[in-house]
């Protein structure tokens, strides 16, 4: 007792530094303590970035070949949520010379937000770039920086985050729609449709050059237009050949002129001269209706020049097309498989819309259960697994000062798929995100990013499929051909590992 009694100061020094530091380092809005283990100990909070934890870094190729080995690259989403397991809400990882810091926790996202700068950065797309240069054309938002993206990025921003604005194009989008549904019919064999992907893609990229060009470019109908197929080509062959000088250096495949940058340039050229063509035909003809009048409108309201407003709207097309094809048939996918949650949106969808009306914006805004399984659809299903900032600055993340130029890949997929943040997160539960039932952390979902630099086209998308949603679910049945296990794999983008087994059984 009496040693106790001794040892009553040393004690009390002992908390009082221990809460001291706690309150330093607690877990606020700005700063999260990352491991209930280093909470305890009376130590500096503040720790470099050689001390984050990661896979084990090998001479040269770092942890490329354990990933490879044990994933593969089609699989890296998965290895990322295992390394989040092994080291925690961050660790470190080089795969070759790419040395960067993962992050997915809410808490590290939030504090990154919150120290965010004026113009954030995301990872170089350094073959975009060098095609720009060699044809001298102007970078979009896709890969501008400083005061030039805030520039063109501000021009777009309120006809395309402005929920009104929108809200305006429901008209367009239930044109293409009205054709997609009708096509489902046709183009399906016991209600099956071979190549779903490709028809959603379709789809997306008629959608979106109805709202940037006010054109139809027929994808949806019998006799297929060949300047449309060949600029979808040309997009694939764009996006496949860009990962390789992504690992490699592009300035060399550009000197010794390989066939993987000889192809990425011949693709770029022909989606460069059929998006100029079709920007300079709208802008020849200019309308008295704002819908109607989309890159008129930017154009005359911004300080662009025609060689900015050509690659940002380029960029916005590319950003737009298959990731709005890729949500949808995941969507599609959850839907089959459960059943309840779509006869439940059926209900909405029949209180909320009339028989012989098309679904608007206005309804949108009465249907909590759609955007509910929208939001589930891709929180269990995300189309892009991450994103990715250059710190422009030293910042603190946790109990890390991360030097200024450090790459951070924010792993939305892990994150959306813990457990932690999601109850029972592997089941599609639609009713998690209804007003007053929810208490998610909205740094746990982040589909779109976040920040100055999220999704630029987040509204328009959404908006997109909640009708494609009502459209579809309105006319079809979407039913399980089999209920074997479908993946996703990494492809830039997370797609099925086979052919989805889904049906529609006209209503
Ligand atoms: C469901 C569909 C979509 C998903 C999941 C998606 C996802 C994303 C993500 C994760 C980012 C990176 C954000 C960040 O770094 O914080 C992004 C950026 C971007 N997206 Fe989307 N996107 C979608 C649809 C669209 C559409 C329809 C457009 C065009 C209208 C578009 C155009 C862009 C552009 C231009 C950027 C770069 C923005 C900037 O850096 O300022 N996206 N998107």
């Amino acid at each position: 007792m009496r040693v106790q009694i001794q040892k009553v100061p040393q004690i009390l020094e002992f908390l009082k530094i221990k809460s001291a530091w706690l309150q330093h380092c607690k877990t606020t809005s700005s700063v999260c303590v990352l491991n209930s283990k280093d909470a305890l100990h009376v130590a500096p909070c503040r720790h470099s970035l050689d001390s984050i934890p990661g896979p084990k870094n090998w001479p040269l190729v770092g942890s490329l070949i354990e990933l490879v080995r044990k994933w593969g690259l089609a699989r890296q989403h998965e290895a990322l949520i295992e390394y989040h397991k092994k080291y925690g809400k961050i660790f470190r990882m080089k795969l070759g010379s790419f040395d960067s810091v993962h992050i997915g926790a809410p808490c590290l996202l939030e504090a990154l937000y919150r120290k965010e700068g004026m113009y954030p950065q995301r990872l170089e797309i350094k073959p975009w770039k060098a095609y720009r240069d060699l044809r001298n054309e102007a970078y979009g938002l896709l890969i501008m920086e400083g005061k030039d993206w805030q520039r063109v990025r501000s021009a777009f921003q309120h006809k395309l985050m402005k929920p009104t604005e929108v809200a305006k194009l429901d008209g367009k989008i239930n044109q293409v729609l009205a054709d997609f549904v009708e096509r489902i019919g046709k183009v399906s064999h016991n209600g099956r449709i071979k190549d779903l992907y490709f028809e959603l893609n379709k789809w997306s990229f008629e959608t979106i050059s109805l709202v940037l060009y006010d054109k139809r470019f027929g994808l949806l109908h019998q006799d297929v237009n060949e300047e449309a197929i060949n600029f979808i080509t040309a997009v694939k062959t764009m996006m496949s050949t860009f990962g390789m000088m992504m690992v490699t250096p592009v300035a060399l495949h550009r000197t010794l002129n390989t066939k993987t940058w000889q192809d990425h340039t011949a693709a770029w050229d022909r989606i460069f001269s059929t998006a100029k063509l079709y920007i300079d035909k709208r802008l020849k003809r200019h309308s008295s209706e704002s819908s109607e009048d989309f890159l008129c409108d930017i154009f005359r309201h911004s300080n662009l020049s025609k060689k900015e407003l050509y690659a940002a709207t380029t960029e916005l097309q590319i950003g737009g097309v298959e990731t709005t094809a890729n949500s949808m048939l995941w969507a599609i996918f959850n839907f089959s498989r459960n059943p309840c949650a779509q006869a439940r949106l059926l209900q909405e969808i029949q209180a909320v819309v009339a028989v012989d009306q098309s679904p608007s914006a206005e309804h949108i805004k009465r249907m909590p259960y759609l955007k509910a399984c929208l939001k589930e659809s891709m929180r269990l299903s995300p189309s892009i697994p991450f994103t990715s900032r250059t710190l422009d600055k030293e910042t603190v993340l946790g109990d890390y000062v991360l030097p200024k130029g450090t790459v951070l890949m924010i792993n939305s997929h892990a994150l959306s798929l813990n457990e932690e943040y999601f109850d029972d997160g592997k089941r599609f539960k639609p009713e998690r995100w209804l007003q007053g039932k929810s208490t998610i952390n909205p740094f746990a979902h982040v589909p779109f990013g976040i920040g100055k630099r999220m999704c630029i086209g987040r509204r328009l998308a959404e908006l997109e499929l909640q009708l494609a949603l009502c459209w579809v679910i309105r006319k079809y049945e979407i039913v399980a051909t089999d209920y074997e296990p479908v993946e996703s794999i990494h492809s830039g983008i997370l797609v099925p590992n086979r052919e989805l087994p889904v049906a529609f059984i006209p209503r």
